[in-house]
């Protein structure tokens, strides 16, 4: 099979998935289509991974969820529907732009009671979340930019609990990680190596067809 074929039919895997398991939702499509207007990047989870992001929500039981990157709150509109109605969940947003246009798509989607869009530099967030000993997440989802994942672990690390559930999103990249020359995937192949390393964490990297291979981290705090 040539590479144009498996491209083929990698997309119509995934449409094949979306298809059965993520059908049109006039409040997911509404969200993206806001976002679009107001000049956001697409860089938001696939249909078929946000259903994995739900599910995976679900099934951990989790209550109280950290965002690090949300974008115009594609994904967390799908950690948000899994939530119990006494849950929480906050998001990490750099850009005010990106915040504003994410809180708008969570009150659209009923979600406001429950989640809080807060702006700034994760690394300063998450430090000052820390600081004030905040109680431990049950579900944590990185997802800002790339070369602070190694960062964003050690803080995330220090807000867990056994139990927690770490999930990292683009750890594949198109398999920019398999070759120790490519600069743009250093610190994605450093995130990658430690939750390989970790004693404290038993985890995978699932590799996801979207338009291009990517990957889900998803890790467990076993103590
Ligand atoms: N989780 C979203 C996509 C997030 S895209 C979804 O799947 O729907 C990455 C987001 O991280 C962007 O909105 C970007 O502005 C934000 N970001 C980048 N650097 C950041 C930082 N240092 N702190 C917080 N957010 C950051
Ligand atoms: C890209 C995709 C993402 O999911 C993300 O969080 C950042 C960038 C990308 O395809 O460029
Ligand atoms: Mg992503």
């Amino acid at each position: 099979m040539n590479g144009d074929d498996l491209g083929k039919l990698l997309h119509d895997v995934d449409d094949y998935v979306e298809g059965l398991f993520a059908p049109r939702d006039p409040v997911l499509e509404a969200a993206l289509e806001n976002s679009r207007n107001a000049g956001l990047p697409e860089i938001n989870v696939s249909p078929a991974q946000g259903k994995l992001l739900q599910l995976l929500t679900e099934i951990s039981g989790a209550r109280r969820i950290l965002e690090i990157g949300t974008l115009g709150g594609y994904s967390t509109i799908h950690f948000g529907r899994a939530l119990p109605d006494d849950g929480e969940m906050i998001s990490l947003e750099l850009e005010e732009r990106h915040a504003e246009v994410a809180r708008d798509n969570i009150e659209r989607a009923g979600l406001s009671g429950q989640i809080e869009v807060r702006v700034g530099d994760a690394r300063k967030l998450l430090s000052a979340m820390v600081e004030e000993d905040f109680e431990p997440f049950d579900l944590i989802f990185i997802d800002a930019d790339k070369e602070g994942y190694p960062e964003y672990l050690d803080w995330s690390m220090k807000l867990s609990r056994p139990g927690t559930l770490i999930l990292g999103d683009n750890t594949i990249r198109g398999g920019e990680v398999l070759d120790p020359h490519e600069s743009r995937a250093r610190s994605t192949r450093q995130f990658n190596q430690m939750l390989a390393d970790d004693e404290r964490l038993s985890a995978i990297v699932l590799p996801l067809i979207r338009e291009r291979i990517d990957g889900l981290a998803i890790a467990r705090v076993d103590g």
